[in-house]
């Protein structure tokens, strides 16, 4: 039903640029906690990292960043209700300063790093202008992943409710 996830594990670079990261404690009770209706956050950071990182070595931006960055940029462990208690802004506006202060917490964040992980709600948030192409990479890439991680679990529903329905159909009379 989820969205498979790619091939990360075995792709020894991306896993030498995030395995202190991706293993961390903080970050692997992250797939406890839904996101997007039908998957995990953790998944869904993994998502947007691996994708991010391979546009980024493609494009010879900064992968290692935009791969940490990305696994990062909702590094967070409230629910919506919680967030909107902190009176921090919208949840779009706050979630990535918590996510932004918790991965400070965890390791070296750059500046390139932060703009990442503080503007990944470009435009549905008030963060401002990225400053950086690989902000613009993690922020189109989230959009993506998080359309496609609810969109395709509501086709199969929906193609699976109609060929039980169908299924349930006299068969036509072919004999008029
Ligand atoms: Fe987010
Ligand atoms: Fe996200």
């Amino acid at each position: 039903m989820q969205m498979p996830l790619s091939h990360w594990k075995n792709d020894a670079e991306y896993v030498a640029l995030v395995e202190d990261l991706i293993y961390h404690e903080e970050l692997l009770h992250m797939e406890t906690i839904t996101h997007h209706h039908f998957t995990n956050r953790l998944e869904h950071s993994i998502r947007v990292s691996y994708k991010s990182f391979q546009i980024a070595k493609k494009w010879n931006l900064d992968a290692r960043s935009t791969a940490r960055a990305g696994l990062l940029h909702d590094f967070f462990h409230e629910d919506r209700d919680a967030v909107a208690q902190l009176n921090i802004g919208s949840h779009a506006d706050a979630h990535p300063k918590i996510a932004c202060e918790n991965a400070c917490r965890i390791t070296e964040i750059s500046e390139l790093e932060r703009d990442i992980i503080l503007k990944h709600m470009f435009l549905v948030s008030r963060c401002g202008l990225p400053r950086y192409k690989e902000s613009f990479v993690v922020t189109y890439v989230d959009k993506y992943v998080a359309i496609r991680e609810v969109v395709e679990p509501i086709k199969e529903i929906a193609g699976s409710r109609l060929r039980n329905l169908v299924s349930k159909l006299s068969p036509v009379n072919v004999n008029i």
